[in-house]
């Protein structure tokens, strides 16, 4: 029992030291100082929908934190396809989760980075991308090109840490929705959905 709580502190530690280190060489494409928490993890996977056969798209996995959320809601590996620009990260990645289609790459160029995989429809998208640190016309840009990816109805969910919507409210083109204020989270996380308009 002692021994088990030591390994879970160990594993714990050591996910938020990669992640310092991560933050350290690249504080704007990490967006945040530690990981974020199980409790926002959570809610974020609770979007998915595994009963709808259809491959998750994850955006930013870091450490991984969200990816185990989401393999948690009954979701097998091989249906996850999860994105990330950190060679380090990656390659963390890779080892914790066998069999996740883990893509090494920028969110922002998904055909791209999806290659041979760019013309699924995934059942939604979970992104923990740090939107703010990049330009607004780059933000809708993703938002619309991630909903092509999606039925109508199913939602891109967001993780940010500002007050408001970190995408722009356009109702001609998308829905914006806010789906929770996590306060278990360093910061208190804001969560958003989008959505294609009907
Ligand atoms: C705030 S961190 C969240 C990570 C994860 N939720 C965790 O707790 O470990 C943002 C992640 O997005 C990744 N990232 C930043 N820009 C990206 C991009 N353009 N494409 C894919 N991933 C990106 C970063 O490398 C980092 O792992």
């Amino acid at each position: 029992m002692v021994f088990r709580l030591k390994e879970l502190l160990g594993k714990r530690f050591d996910e938020e030291v990669q992640f310092f280190k991560g933050w350290q060489k690249d504080k704007k494409g990490v967006g945040a100082l530690i990981p974020t928490s199980i409790y926002a993890a959570r809610r974020m996977a609770s979007v998915v929908n595994p009963r709808s056969g259809m491959p998750i798209l994850e955006l930013g996995a870091g450490t991984g934190v969200i990816t185990k959320a989401i393999l948690e809601r009954g979701i097998k590996s091989h249906q996850l396809v999860s994105v990330e620009y950190s060679r380090n990260f990656y390659n963390g990645l890779v080892q914790r989760f066998p069999g996740v289609d883990f893509r090494l790459g920028n969110a922002f160029a998904l055909n791209e980075v999806l290659g041979e995989r760019r013309g699924e429809q995934f059942d939604c998208v979970v992104s923990a991308v740090p939107l703010l640190s990049f330009p607004m016309e780059q933000r809708v840009a993703l938002i619309e090109d991630l909903l092509a990816r999606i039925p109508a109805g199913r939602p891109v969910i967001q993780i940010t840490y500002g007050p408001l919507s970190p995408v722009i409210k356009m109702p001609d083109r998308y829905v914006v929705s806010h789906y929770d204020f996590v306060v278990r989270n360093i910061p208190p996380a804001q969560l958003w959905t989008y959505r294609r308009a009907v």
